[in-house]
């Protein structure tokens, strides 16, 4: 079978390897197209391929139309909002996704850019620190969870909310549950994002909510820039000049919100995923999900069934 690796945004060279070597051992031919810019280079790679592993890419009906020979698209991470899984269920192509394979790279980057936070970016004026800073957690999947453990590490106080995650199993966790997301975002000094982009999460931290954080309360996206309104949040922040907002998501609002010095921070590209370790670990996911699949039909990380 012919696999084609698309990823606009390369996976660490010793991770490409990887991928090749468990792919091989199956006997897959494997196609690399990496750094694209144009989506015609996507369509025509895509047009033969039986199979494809994927990262933040755009999985359109256009690119499911061009690829004639596709059975099965594994995106090597967790969220597949940028794939229309409903579009390939249509033309029969299974989606798969690699839960939890990088999710200690993003929970370490929501550390890292906590520190830089509370440390004024390193600017040289005196900071505080995270520890008995109470930390929420928006929703406890795989990477809540990772900041949950590293964020006792640091002394924080870890509370949680999610809507799908029984109370219990946070607790068991040794993560205080709140009842609410509003109660989350009133009593934690730094809210951190983990709820996927959902018709029901797009745009759902907004002035409102976030307005309900505590004195100097800083907000933590590492999830998606769909889930924020921008457009009130640059409108809170311009009100509300104790709040910080760090993000490993440049939002379309960019320009607005750098002119909140000092209490603004973003990537210049989604870094949280990006380590050699959750490159291999979700790209050699991907590529034995793609072996069990062609050789026994395994579709158990199936998100369009
Ligand atoms: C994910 O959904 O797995 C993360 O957001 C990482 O995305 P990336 O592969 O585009 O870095």
């Amino acid at each position: 079978m012919k696999v084609l690796i698309a990823t606009e945004k390369p996976f660490a060279p010793a991770a490409v390897e990887d991928i090749k070597k468990e792919l091989a051992t199956a006997g897959h031919e494997i196609v690399l197209l990496e750094k694209y810019t144009d989506n015609a280079q996507l369509l025509e790679a895509v047009k033969d391929a039986d199979a494809m592993i994927v990262r933040s890419d755009k999985i359109t009906p256009a690119v499911l139309d061009s690829a004639k020979n596709l059975k099965i698209v594994v995106r090597a991470g967790a969220g597949y909002d940028s794939i229309d899984t409903a579009y390939a269920k249509e033309k029969n192509v299974v989606v798969e996704n690699t839960p939890g394979q990088n999710s200690n790279a993003v929970a370490e980057l929501v550390m890292g850019m906590l520190v830089y936070a509370v440390r004024n970016f390193y600017n040289g004026k005196a900071g505080s620190e995270l520890k008995g800073k109470r930390l929420g957690i928006l929703a406890f999947g795989n990477v809540g969870r990772n900041v949950a453990r590293i964020a006792k590490g640091f002394g924080m106080e870890v509370s949680a909310y999610d809507a799908f995650c029984p109370a219990d199993v946070i607790e068991q966790a040794g993560v205080r549950a709140v009842k609410s997301q509003d109660e989350l975002f009133q009593t934690n000094d730094i809210i951190s994002l983990h709820i996927p982009a959902t018709p029901e999460t797009i745009k759902s931290i907004d002035y409102r909510t976030v307005n309900q954080m505590p004195k100097e309360g800083i907000l933590v996206n590492t999830a998606r820039k769909e889930v924020v309104n921008e457009e009130e949040l640059v409108k809170l922040m311009s009100e509300r000049k104790d709040l910080k907002f760090i993000t490993d998501i440049k939002p379309d609002l960019d320009e607005e919100f750098k002119k909140f010095e000092g209490r603004y921070f973003s990537t210049p590209k989604k870094m949280g995923a990006q380590t050699a370790e959750a490159n291999s670990n979700a790209g050699i996911a991907a590529a034995k999900q793609i072996n069990s699949f062609f050789a026994e039909g395994d579709t158990r990380f199936q998100v369009n069934k």
